[in-house]
C-alpha cells in the first residue's frame, strides 16, 4: 500500500458495498493475488495498490469476469515475484469493488473480503498464480467465555483507539456495535499495525474463542506499549520545557489557592510582614532573624502548625520598639509641677526624683539608679511612678511580679514550647511602644522561687545596668537593649527582697500618712477625682472637714489612702444617684453626720479604752507590711505551778521576749508587788496571749509591752488607756531601740493614743514625723523598762 489516491474512493473502510453478493458459491479455483506486508481478513474492506505487471493483468481479467480473487500474504516481504512456496497456505477470497488507474501505470483497487480459504494445490503459475481453494469455516463455541472475551477485546481496543492517533475514531463505534465475535476478531486484527506473521496467525486460527484470546493478549501488549509511549512522550516534553511547566504549575497552584481562598491571603500576609519588617527599623541581628523566618514562612502552607508559630514570632519582632523612643523632658521646674500636681507632700521622694533628673540632664548617658519605693499599700508608690513617667514624657508600663515563681514568666519560654510567649519584660516593652519607658515592677518583695527556676536571678539580669543592655528573652532568642528603660520597683517590705536585688536598687521609703495628711490628700486629690469620676460637678457636692475626719477615723484603718478614696467614692456615688433621680437640688453638703448615714455602720473603734480596763493588758505598737498597727498584749494568771503558756501565733523571737519579760518581772517582784510574795510565781500558771491570733507576729519590739502587761498583772494596776509602747527589753531591763517608729506613731495616732513610750535611742527618728503630728502625741523616751512601767501603769 502506498500513497493516498486509492483511498479517495473509500467513504469508510468499513462500509460494505451493496452490490456485493457474498453468498455466491465458491468456485473450485481462483487467481491468487500475493500480498506484501499485509494480511486481509474476511468481511473487511481492504484498499490495495497493485504495481506488478502480472498482478495488473490478474485484476483486469478478474474485473472482466466474476471480480473474485484470492488474496494471500507472502512469508517474505522482500521476494520480488513470490511463487506458491513463498506464500502462506491460508488466505481470503475477495471481490474487487472498485478500481482506479493511476497515471504512473499502477492501479488501486478496493477489495471486499468474504470467506477464509485454504489455498492449494496451485493449478497455474502463468500469467499469474491460480490455486484451488477450499473454505475454512470458523468453529464457534457459544458461551459466557466467548462473551467475556468479546467484551474484553472491545474495551481494550477502544482504549487503544483513544490513545493511538492512526486509528480513526469511527473504529471505536464500529467495534462497539459488532455482535458477532468472529467478525469482531477480524475487524480488529485488520486494523492493528502488528507484524504480518501475527496477523497471519490470527487469520489462520479457526477457533473463534482461541482467536479472541490471542487477540486480547496482543491488545493488552499494545495498550501497554501505547501507554509507555505516551508516558515517555510526556516525560520528554517535561524535560524540554521545565521552565514552562513550572510556570504552568504555579498558575495552577495559584488558581487552586484562589479557589480555596487562601493564595492571595497568604501572599498578602507575607507581603505585609515583609513591609512591616522593613519599617520596623530592626537592628542588624534582629533583621537577619526576621528575614530568615520570613523565608521559612513563605514556604509553609498556611495549614502547617509551624506557620502560625513563625507568624506570631515575626509579629512580636516587628511590634517591639527597637528604635522608637521618646525625647526626655528634663525641665526640672516642669517635673516639680507635675509631681506636686499629682501628690501631696512626699517631699523626700520628690527631691530624690528631681535629683535624678538633674543628673540625667547633665550626663545624659549615665545609667542612673534603679529606684525602689518601699511602703505600705495605698501610699502612692504606683501613682508616683506614673507621675515620673508623665513628667519625663515617657511611656509608663507596670508589671507585677508578685507571686511569680517561674523564671519563664520574666524571660519567656523557648519557641519550641506550645503556646510559647515572650516574658513579661518583653511584653510590657511592646505595650509601651518605645524603648525608653518607665517600667514599674510591682511587688518585687513577693517574688517566689521553686523548681521552675529562680525568677529573681532573671530579674537581677534585667535590673543590672552592666548586663541589661544584652537582655535575652528565651522566646525572642535575640539580644535586646534594656539600658534605656527606667526601672522603678515597688515593695511593701524590704526584708523579703533577695539581697543581690536590694543591692542594685536605691530604696526610698514611704511610711504612710497621718490623719492630717490624709485630710489634705482627700481634699486636694481624692475628693476632686471621685467627684469627677462619678459624673458630678464641684458645684453639686462639698465635703466638710469633720466628714473627712469621720471617714478616715471610723471607716478606714490604713497607712495609705486607698480605702479612704473608696469610701469617698462610695459617698459620691450615692449623691450622684440622688442628683440623677432629682431628689437633691443645689449643692449637697456632706457633713460628718451625713457621711455616717451614707456609709452605714462604723467599721473601726478605738479599742484600747475598753481593752485596757483590766490589769494585765498593755497596748504595744507593731510595724507591719501595711504600715504600723496597735497590738494588745494580754496576760492572765491562774493557780498552778509556774508554767508559762504563750499563744497568738508568735514567732520564736517574740516568745523569747515573753520569757525574758517574765524573768525580769519575777526578779523585780519586790519593786512591783511586794504584797504578793515570791511564792506567787510558783503558785500560778501564766498565760500570755496576743490577739488577732490568726496573724503571725514576730520581732523583739513588743518586749516593753509584755513586761508592762505582766507588771500590771501582778500589781493589779491597769495600764493607762491612752498609752502605747514599743521597745526591746534585755534581761537586765535595758530598753533597746526599734525600727519603724514613724509608722508606729502614725498607727498610735490613728488608734487615738495620746502618749507613746519609746526607747531613748530612737529619739532622733522623731524628726521624720511632721511637726504638727509630733505635737499631737506625747513621746516618753525611756532607757530602763522600770521607767516605762512607771509611766504606763495608772
Ligand atoms: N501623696 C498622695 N497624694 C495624692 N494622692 C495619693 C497620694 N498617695 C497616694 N495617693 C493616691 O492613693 C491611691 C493609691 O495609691 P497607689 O496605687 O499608688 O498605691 P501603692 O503605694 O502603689 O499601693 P500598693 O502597694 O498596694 O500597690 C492612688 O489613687 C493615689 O493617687
Ligand atoms: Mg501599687
Amino acid at each position: 500500500m502506498e500513497g493516498p489516491p486509492a483511498l479517495e474512493v473509500v467513504e469508510s473502510p468499513l462500509g460494505v458495498e451493496s452490490e456485493i453478493r457474498v453468498d455466491e458459491p465458491l468456485p473450485d479455483a481462483l487467481p491468487v493475488l500475493p500480498l506484501r506486508e499485509t494480511v486481509t481478513f474476511p468481511e473487511t474492506l481492504t484498499p490495495l495498490a497493485v504495481g506488478q505487471e502480472r498482478s495488473i493483468k490478474l485484476v483486469n481479467d478478474v474485473l472482466g469476469a466474476s471480480r473474485m480473487l484470492a488474496m494471500v500474504a507472502a512469508r517474505d516481504p522482500e521476494s520480488e515475484e513470490p511463487g506458491p512456496g513463498d506464500l502462506y497456505g491460508v488466505g481470503v477470497v475477495g471481490v474487487v469493488v472498485r478500481m482506479l488507474k493511476v497515471p504512473d501505470g499502477t492501479i488501486r483497487i478496493l477489495v471486499q473480503g468474504t470467506q477464509r480459504v485454504r489455498l492449494g494445490p496451485y493449478v497455474a503459475e502463468e500469467p499469474y498464480l491460480v490455486a484451488q481453494i477450499s473454505e475454512l469455516p470458523d468453529v464457534v463455541e457459544e458461551g459466557p467465555e466467548l462473551q467475556a472475551l468479546s467484551g474484553n477485546v472491545q474495551r481494550t481496543f477502544s482504549e487503544i483507539v483513544e490513545q493511538i492517533p492512526y486509528l480513526p475514531e469511527e473504529l471505536q463505534m464500529a467495534v462497539a456495535n459488532i455482535e458477532d465475535p468472529a467478525a469482531l476478531g477480524h475487524l480488529i486484527a485488520s486494523a492493528l499495525r502488528i507484524s504480518t506473521e501475527e496477523k497471519q496467525q490470527l487469520l489462520e486460527e479457526v477457533d473463534v474463542a482461541a482467536r479472541l484470546r490471542h487477540l486480547s493478549q496482543i491488545l493488552a501488549r499494545e495498550l501497554e506499549v501505547v501507554q509507555l509511549g505516551s508516558q515517555i512522550q510526556s516525560q520528554v516534553e517535561s524535560e524540554i520545557d521545565k521552565g514552562q511547566r513550572e510556570f504552568f504549575l504555579r498558575q495552577q497552584l495559584k488558581a487552586i489557592q484562589e479557589e480555596l481562598g487562601e493564595g492571595d491571603e497568604q501572599q498578602a500576609e507575607v507581603n505585609e510582614l515583609r513591609q512591616r519588617i522593613g519599617e520596623a527599623n530592626l537592628p542588624e541581628h534582629a533583621r537577619k532573624a526576621a528575614d530568615r523566618e520570613l523565608s521559612r514562612l513563605e514556604k509553609l502552607p498556611p495549614a502547617a502548625a509551624e506557620h502560625g508559630v513563625i507568624r506570631t514570632y515575626l509579629e512580636w519582632l516587628v511590634e517591639l520598639p527597637w528604635a522608637a523612643h521618646t525625647e526626655d523632658n528634663l525641665d526640672i521646674a516642669h517635673a516639680r509641677k507635675v509631681l506636686d500636681a499629682d501628690h501631696y507632700d512626699l517631699e523626700k521622694v520628690k527631691d530624690r526624683i528631681l535629683e535624678y533628673l538633674a543628673v540625667r540632664k547633665l550626663k545624659p548617658d549615665s545609667p542612673g539608679p534603679i529606684l525602689c519605693f518601699v511602703g505600705p499599700p495605698g501610699v502612692g508608690k504606683t501613682s508616683l511612678g506614673r507621675s515620673i513617667a508623665g513628667s519625663l514624657g515617657r511611656a509608663f508600663e507596670r508589671i507585677s511580679v508578685g507571686g511569680v515563681r517561674d523564671e519563664a514568666e520574666i524571660r519567656g519560654h523557648r519557641r519550641t514550647y506550645i503556646g510559647a510567649m515572650p516574658g513579661t519584660i518583653i511584653r510590657a516593652l511592646r505595650d509601651a511602644g518605645s524603648r525608653n519607658p518607665v517600667f514599674m515592677i510591682d511587688e518585687i518583695d513577693k517574688m517566689g522561687a521553686d523548681f521552675r527556676g529562680d525568677p529573681s536571678s532573671a530579674m537581677l539580669e534585667v535590673l543590672d545596668p552592666s548586663q541589661n543592655d544584652t537582655f535575652r528573652d528565651h522566646y525572642l532568642d535575640l539580644e535586646y537593649d534594656l539600658s534605656n528603660v527606667m526601672f522603678i520597683a515597688t515593695a511593701n517590705v524590704l526584708d523579703t527582697i533577695p539581697a543581690p536585688l536590694q543591692d542594685r536598687m536605691e530604696t526610698i521609703e514611704l511610711a504612710g500618712y497621718t490623719l492630717d495628711e490624709k485630710k489634705h490628700i482627700a481634699r486636694r486629690y481624692l475628693v476632686p477625682r471621685q467627684i469627677e469620676e462619678n459624673g458630678l460637678r464641684p458645684s453639686q457636692i462639698e465635703f466638710a472637714d469633720p466628714a473627712l475626719a469621720a471617714i478616715i477615723d471610723e471607716y478606714t484603718r490604713e497607712a495609705g489612702v486607698r480605702n479612704l478614696e473608696r469610701q469617698i467614692g462610695s459617698i459620691c456615688r450615692k449623691v450622684a444617684r440622688d442628683v440623677a433621680e432629682g431628689r437633691s437640688k443645689g449643692k449637697v453638703k456632706v457633713s460628718a453626720k451625713r457621711s455616717r448615714e451614707l456609709l452605714g455602720r462604723r467599721r473601726f473603734f478605738a479599742e484600747q479604752r475598753r481593752r485596757t480596763k483590766d490589769p494585765g493588758v498593755a497596748t504595744g505598737l507593731a510595724w507591719t507590711p501595711s504600715g504600723g498597727d496597735v497590738l494588745f498584749i494580754e496576760a492572765t494568771a491562774m493557780p498552778g505551778a509556774g508554767k508559762l503558756t504563750i499563744t497568738g501565733q508568735l514567732g520564736d523571737v517574740m516568745k523569747e521576749s515573753a520569757q525574758a519579760a517574765l524573768s525580769y518581772v519575777r526578779g523585780h517582784w519586790k519593786d512591783l508587788a511586794q504584797e504578793q510574795g515570791e511564792t506567787w510565781f510558783t503558785a500560778h500558771d501564766i498565760h500570755i496571749h496576743v490577739p488577732a491570733g490568726a496573724v503571725p507576729k514576730d520581732g523583739p519590739s513588743a518586749g516593753v509591752a509584755m513586761t508592762v502587761a505582766l507588771a500590771s498583772l501582778i500589781s493589779g494596776r491597769p495600764v493607762r488607756n491612752d498609752v502605747a509602747m514599743t521597745g526591746e527589753v534585755t534581761l537586765t531591763g535595758q530598753v533597746l531601740p526599734v525600727g519603724g517608729l514613724k509608722e508606729k506613731s502614725l498607727a498610735a495616732q490613728r488608734a487615738g493614743i495620746k502618749r507613746v513610750i519609746a526607747p531613748e535611742r530612737n529619739e532622733g527618728d522623731i524628726s521624720e514625723i511632721p511637726e504638727h503630728e509630733r505635737s499631737a502625741l506625747e513621746f516618753v523616751y525611756v532607757e530602763e523598762v522600770s521607767r516605762a512601767i512607771q509611766e504606763a501603769l495608772a
